[in-house]
């Protein structure tokens, strides 16, 4: 019972947020909206069919490869440690990592109670001895550990290359919160998606079923649903850009026509061929992955890439501060 309280307290709270977002980001001099907007119940349910598609190769890619390398990975990392994932727990991945390293606790974060219930629920069936604490927190904003893990060894797990949805400066504030979090001698254990052909990158964000388009779209639906959005959905098409410079692949919603509509009663107007910008997915080198990382507080001790080069785990650690030479 107390679960489904906090739940909705959350679902309010998160209706708040949703609005803040979406009301000041349109009002941008180049509007666009935080990532996060597109990940409600129908978003995440589209995202799950993305990770599935023949084009989007990040999830088979880092699957594979986590698997490929879990023993080595194991091998360095404590025992009766507890793992930390920021977002759900993939019900891939995670079983793959909690297997191997048999950690005393494992500790899921996620924006949604009710996701968060069903995966954590999921794993107390398949791994019975380990002790589930889950924690239903954004995880860009502070926010405490279970006092049970205290004084265990930390495992920070981020996989998906979620890093990417974040302009380098906030992925740099994103990383030193968790190395505050997790604290000096912890661990991170992160995934991150390595710089590819443009046409490569294209195909996955603009795949041929139109499954990424209606998981962009959705942005606009969830404006009407939640916040009485009077959007003209045909108004708006998926494109998917590749910023070279910034490296990156932008997801943008364009205007086909003028389009004028209300949010919550305020009024926006939106010429032929401007856009909302709706999500940003960074790529990496080599190098500049592991500077980002140090740039954050962890320093890389190992990393690993499948035979093709497309994606990096790299494990680093907090190391203690040093005075520089
Ligand atoms: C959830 C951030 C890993 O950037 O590849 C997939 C989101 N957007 N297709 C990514 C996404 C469009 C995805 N991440």
């Amino acid at each position: 019972m107390a679960d489904s309280v906090a739940d909705r307290k959350t679902a309010a709270e998160q209706l708040d947020s949703f609005r803040d977002d979406v009301l000041a980001g349109l009002a941008e001099p180049i509007p666009a909206v935080p990532a996060r907007c597109l990940y409600d119940h129908q978003g995440s349910q589209l995202f799950d069919r993305i990770t599935r598609l023949p084009a989007y190769y990040p999830t088979r890619t880092e699957t594979a490869l986590l698997e490929s390398i879990i023993d080595e990975v194991a091998a360095r990392i404590p025992k009766g440690a507890a793992v930390v994932e920021f977002g759900a727990g993939s019900a891939t991945k995670t079983p793959t990592l909690l297997r191997a390293i048999a950690p005393a606790a494992y500790v899921p974060i996620d924006i949604s109670g009710a996701y968060l219930s069903e995966s954590a629920a999921q794993l107390d069936a398949d791994f019975p001895e380990l002790r589930v604490l889950p924690v239903v927190a954004d995880f860009v904003h502070p926010f405490k550990l279970p006092d049970a893990v205290a004084r265990l060894p930390k495992l920070g797990f981020f996989p998906g290359s979620t890093i990417g949805n974040f302009v380098p400066r906030s992925a740099t504030d994103l990383l030193r919160h968790f190395r505050e979090l997790l604290g000096t001698g912890a661990q991170l254990l992160i995934g991150m998606d390595r710089v590819k052909p443009v046409e490569r990158l294209i195909a996955a964000y603009d795949d041929r079923d139109g499954i990424t388009a209606r998981f962009n779209l959705n942005l606009l639906e969830r404006i009407n649903r939640e916040l009485e959005g009077t959007i003209p959905l045909d108004a708006f098409r998926h494109e998917a850009r590749w910023n070279d410079i910034l490296s990156r692949i932008e997801m943008h919603l364009v205007a086909v026509r003028d389009v004028e509509f209300t949010v919550c009663g305020r009024p926006f107007a939106f010429q032929a061929g401007s856009s909302i910008h709706s999500e940003n997915s960074h790529k990496y080198e080599r190098r500049g992955a592991r500077v980002l990382l140090l740039a954050g507080g962890w320093t890389p001790i190992a990393e690993w890439s499948d035979p093709a080069g497309d994606w990096a785990i790299v494990l680093a650690e907090a190391q203690p501060n040093r005075f520089a030479p």
